[in-house]
C-alpha cells in the first residue's frame, strides 16, 4: 500500500506552508552551479503541487524568495527571478488546466518590473479557478509583516477608530498578508536545517513541524505524503492535555 493510500481523507489539512531549502547544496553535490539546483528546484514545485491538489488541500504556501535572500551573490539573484519570470509565464495554462488560483504574499511591487508583472497577470488569469490556491512567498519576511500590522493597527488606534481592548489575535491576522486565509495546520522543511528563517512566525504557531534531509530538487510527490501521513499522526493538543482532546473528539 502507497503512503498516499494510507491517508485519512478526512483529515488532509486545509493548509501546508514549505520551506524550499537545500537547492545550492543539492547543485554542489552534482558539481553544478547553484542555479541548477534553483532551477531542478521547480520541478519539485511542480510535484508538491500536484500532491496538494490530489487530496484537495486548499492552500500551499510555498517560500520562493526572502527580502533576506537580495544579500546574495547577484547573479543568483538575477537567476532567480529569471526563473520565477519564465516559470510562472510558462505554467499558467497548466494551472488553469488543474483549477489552481495562484497567489502571492511579501511585498511583491518591490520586485523587479518584470517579475511584478508576470506574477500579477497570472494572478489575474487564475483568479476564477476554485481548486487548491498556491501562494509564492515572494521578498517575503514575517517580521516585516508583523511591524506592519502593528503600524496598521496603532494608526486605527491614533484614529480613534479602534480601542486598545479591540486588538484581538483576529484583528492582528486579519492585517498580514495572509488575512482571511487559514493558518497551516503543517510547515514543511526540507534539506534538514531545522529553523523557521522568518517565515509566517505568527502564522506558525500551532503548526505541526515537518523537517526532512531530503534536498528540495530531490522532494516528490511520496515525500509530501509523507509528511501529511506523519502530521495524520501527531496529536495535536494546542495548549491542553490528551484526555481534553480525546473527549473533544468523541463528542464531535
Ligand atoms: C533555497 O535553497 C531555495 C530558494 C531560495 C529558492 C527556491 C526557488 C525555486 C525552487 C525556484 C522557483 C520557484 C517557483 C515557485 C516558481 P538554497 O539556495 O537556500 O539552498 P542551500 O541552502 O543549499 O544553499
Amino acid at each position: 500500500m502507497s503512503v498516499k493510500d494510507r491517508l485519512d481523507i478526512n483529515n488532509i489539512p486545509e493548509h501546508v506552508a514549505i520551506i524550499m531549502d537545500g537547492n545550492g547544496r543539492w547543485a554542489k553535490s552534482k558539481g553544478q552551479m547553484r542555479l541548477f539546483g534553483h532551477a531542478m528546484g521547480v520541478e519539485s514545485v511542480r510535484e508538491a503541487l500536484k500532491a496538494a491538489t490530489e487530496i484537495k488541500v486548499k492552500y500551499l504556501t510555498l517560500y520562493a524568495f526572502s527580502t533576506e535572500n537580495w544579500n546574495r551573490p547577484k547573479e543568483e539573484v538575477d537567476g532567480l527571478m529569471d526563473l520565477l519570470v519564465t516559470t510562472i509565464a510558462n505554467e499558467i495554462e497548466s494551472l488553469n488546466e488543474n483549477d489552481v488560483r495562484l497567489d502571492a504574499i511579501g511585498n511583491i511591487d518591490e520586485l523587479p518590473t518584470k517579475c511584478n508583472q508576470e506574477l500579477k497577470n497570472a494572478i489575474e488569469r487564475t483568479k476564477s479557478n476554485k481548486g487548491t490556491c498556491l501562494i509564492l512567498a515572494l521578498n517575503y519576511s514575517s517580521k516585516f509583516e508583523i511591524k506592519s500590522a502593528i503600524k496598521q493597527i496603532a494608526e486605527k488606534y491614533k484614529q480613534g477608530e479602534i480601542e486598545l481592548s479591540d486588538i484581538s489575535d483576529q484583528m492582528v491576522s486579519d492585517h498580514l498578508f495572509t488575512a482571511g486565509i487559514p493558518d497551516p495546520e503543517l510547515m514543511i522543511r526540507t534539506s534538514g536545517e531545522l529553523r523557521i528563517s522568518n517565515f509566517l512566525l505568527w502564522q506558525l504557531a500551532y503548526s505541526e513541524l515537518h523537517f526532512t534531509p531530503i534536498f528540495w530538487p530531490e522532494f516528490k510527490k511520496e515525500n509530501f505524503y509523507q509528511a501529511i501521513y506523519d502530521y495524520q499522526n501527531r496529536e495535536r493538543r494546542f495548549g491542553m492535555v490528551s484526555e481534553q482532546i480525546n473527549k473533544a473528539n468523541e463528542e464531535a
